[in-house]
């Protein structure tokens, strides 16, 4: 393959963006020039989804109107109650997530205006009523009532409220909602350039969100939460994981949660992650995971020189709070629809269609023989 071609765009800078950077001086990721770790520690899930958006923290004005929105936009339409209520129960909740934005597309009064004030307006319905979809589909695929959102309850409360009936202790919510915070922005990443590459011919948010889900699903991006869930089942209990990671190096496997394109001596999001984690196992009285977590670690440390990713310890995170497995994903879409979103944003206010070259090696030209001469 000649040189000039950077498969998967490697190290090519391809736009500019003021929305998220990892920045080198702090080692860490930062949001609007705020360390998300700093961001974690300060500030709630929906004051980080107000900066994403409009570019800097809320004063609390801006912040209870910015959440009354939010609020009043949770309940989604008979229509769409109904579709989720025919999806087939099978269904990957990514999958759910991917067509109920596609619905709302359908039923959003605004579909074909992209002017800022109407993309700030359809990414605040798609932001709030997303989790109320996802909850609705995993109460149905149990075989249980669909619990309606309640405007009392912050984003994070109402996402368990609506998927388990109750709220569960202030921990475990600040553990979700640290992880939200985490997973809201990470700049030109495989999603959020689909999401920007969509709206790069001027098509709509609905359109790029629902693009940017299925980018998402995929185990090499944010489906990777879900596969660390998988391979800690397979390892079941401390005492395997040392034999069971050696045998995955010696077969040359990918150990998910590990590696990034960006970080290559560790993912800034991870220490906080991990502190999280290890209250949920506490408070859950279930170190069986951190356990299993940490011996891996350390093997793909010394052995590789390749860190954990902030999937590695979400993953066993969600799985302590009680969630399905299959859902870890679609947590990772009700928090990174704010990122999709000011990228869809930013890429409309200074648009330049997305339009690569390839290097073309198929066959020379051919004389096309008529049906009955081949
Ligand atoms: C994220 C990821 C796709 C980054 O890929 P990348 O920047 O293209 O890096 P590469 O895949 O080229 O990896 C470079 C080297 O490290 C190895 N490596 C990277 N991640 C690895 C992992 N998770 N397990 C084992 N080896 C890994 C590769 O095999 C490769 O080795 P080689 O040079 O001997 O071929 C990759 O690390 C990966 O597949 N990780 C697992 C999935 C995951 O956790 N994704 C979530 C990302 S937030």
């Amino acid at each position: 393959m000649s040189e000039d071609i950077k498969k998967g765009l490697l190290g090519i800078v391809v736009d500019e963006t003021e929305v998220s950077k990892v920045m080198p001086e702090i080692n860490s990721l930062t949001y609007r020039g705020y360390a998300a770790q700093d961001l974690c520690a300060a500030c709630r899930f929906e004051e980080v989804a107000y900066l994403i958006l409009n570019k800097d923290l809320p004063n609390s004005i801006q912040l209870k109107k910015f959440e009354k929105e939010e609020k009043d936009h949770r309940e989604l339409s008979k229509n769409l109650y109904e579709i989720i209520k025919h999806m087939p129960k099978k269904s990957h909740p990514m999958d759910v997530a991917r067509t109920a934005v596609s619905v709302m597309g359908l039923e959003d009064k605004e579909t074909s205006n992209s002017s800022p004030e109407a993309n700030m307006r359809k990414a605040l319905r798609i932001f709030a009523k997303t989790p109320t979809a996802l909850a609705a589909f995993y109460r149905i695929r149990k075989g249980k009532k669909i619990i309606k959102p309640k405007k009392d309850l912050t984003f994070a409360e109402n996402f368990f409220y609506m998927c388990f009936g109750k709220v569960p202790q202030r921990e475990i919510v600040k553990a979700f909602d640290v992880s939200l915070i985490l997973y809201a922005e990470h700049s030109f990443n495989v999603s959020t350039f689909t999401a920007r590459t969509i709206t790069s011919s001027l098509s709509d948010i609905h359109g790029a969100i629902t693009g940017a889900i299925a980018s998402l699903k995929g185990p090499l991006h944010g489906g990777a939460n879900e596969e660390v869930m998988h391979m800690m089942r397979k390892i079941k209990k401390p005492e395997n994981a040392l034999k069971w990671i050696n045998n995955a190096l010696k077969n040359k496997e990918v150990v998910m949660g590990f590696g990034h394109r960006v970080y290559k001596s560790g993912d800034s999001r991870v220490p906080t992650m991990r502190e999280y984690f290890g209250k949920v196992a506490k408070i859950k009285k279930d170190r069986t995971f951190e356990k299993i977590y940490d011996i891996v670690e350390k093997v793909m440390i010394k052995k590789k020189n390749i860190y954990p990713n902030v999937d590695y310890p979400t993953g066993p995170t969600y799985h302590l709070m009680g969630f399905d497995t299959d859902f870890f994903t679609p947590i990772f879409v009700i928090s990174r629809i704010t990122g999709w979103s000011a990228h869809i944003m930013e890429q409309h206010a200074a648009n330049k269609l997305i339009r690569p070259l390839a290097s073309y090696k198929g066959n020379k030209h051919r004389k096309v023989m008529q049906l009955n001469q081949r």
